[in-house]
């Protein structure tokens, strides 16, 4: 039986998602690199290093040193900060309100696997830094996702087994870490898959519906 629920951030929580790619594609386009909303897809869940090192690759004449970087990460996490600075409780996607209360009258544990650093300062802004358990730190990881790593340190802070909880991520990334880690995943606005595929796919929060979802998870055992 589910007894916790592990959600990403970024785009499953809020739609930061949008806001990460309008700050990558400033970069990009100051490279003279375009960048859109589909090629997009394969930055979501990745980060913020690996993320300018795919961009990077589409200019393969262009050379960095570390410095340059470093400045190039500075400078969107800065615009990003910009674009989120307005974020409040209104933000948070419709459906997820009712999911996180539904999950709370339910006795599910919550928790936050997000690569992003700035998640503590998100969450704060939507009103939410109470709302869950466990936020777990990206910075205490070894691994990246797609690795499982950060949804197992999730089961694990909330002290249940990995098949006991549901992840739920807008980005191929992070599906295929869910499943890795032995994790029923629900899959949010994810256009195609590869491998990895998820056990539920709804186009939109908005259709998240928690008893649904586990009336559909159980009629798969
Ligand atoms: C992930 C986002 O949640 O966090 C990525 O999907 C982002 O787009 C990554 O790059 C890192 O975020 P931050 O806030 O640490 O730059
Ligand atoms: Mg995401």
């Amino acid at each position: 039986t589910i007894k916790g629920l592990v959600f990403d951030l970024d785009g499953v929580i809020t739609d930061t998602a949008e806001r990460h790619f309008l700050a990558w594609q400033r970069i990009a386009d100051g490279l003279g690199i375009s960048i859109d909303r589909e090629w997009n897809e394969r930055l979501k869940g990745i980060s913020r290093t690996e993320s300018l090192e795919l961009i990077l690759a589409e200019a393969p004449t262009l050379i960095l040193d570390a410095a340059g970087k470093t400045q190039l990460l500075d400078e969107k996490n800065a615009h990003y900060l910009e674009l989120i600075a307005e974020i409040t409780a209104a933000d948070i996607l419709p459906g997820i309100p009712e999911l996180l209360e539904a999950a709370k009258e339910g006795g599910c544990r919550m928790a936050i696997a997000s690569a992003s650093k700035n998640a503590p300062i998100i969450l704060a802004r939507l009103g939410l830094s109470d709302t869950f358990d466990s936020v777990i730190d990206p910075d205490a990881l070894t691994h990246n996702k797609p690795h499982p790593e950060i949804f197992e340190k999730a089961a694990q802070a909330l002290g249940l087994r990995a098949d006991e909880c549901i992840g739920f991520e807008d980005s191929l990334a992070g599906i295929e870490g869910i499943k890795r880690a032995g994790m029923p995943a629900v899959a949010i606005g994810i256009p195609t898959f590869g491998q990895w595929i998820p056990d539920i796919e709804v186009d939109a929060t908005r259709e998240l519906d928690l008893k649904k979802i586990f009336s559909q998870l159980a009629m798969k055992e």
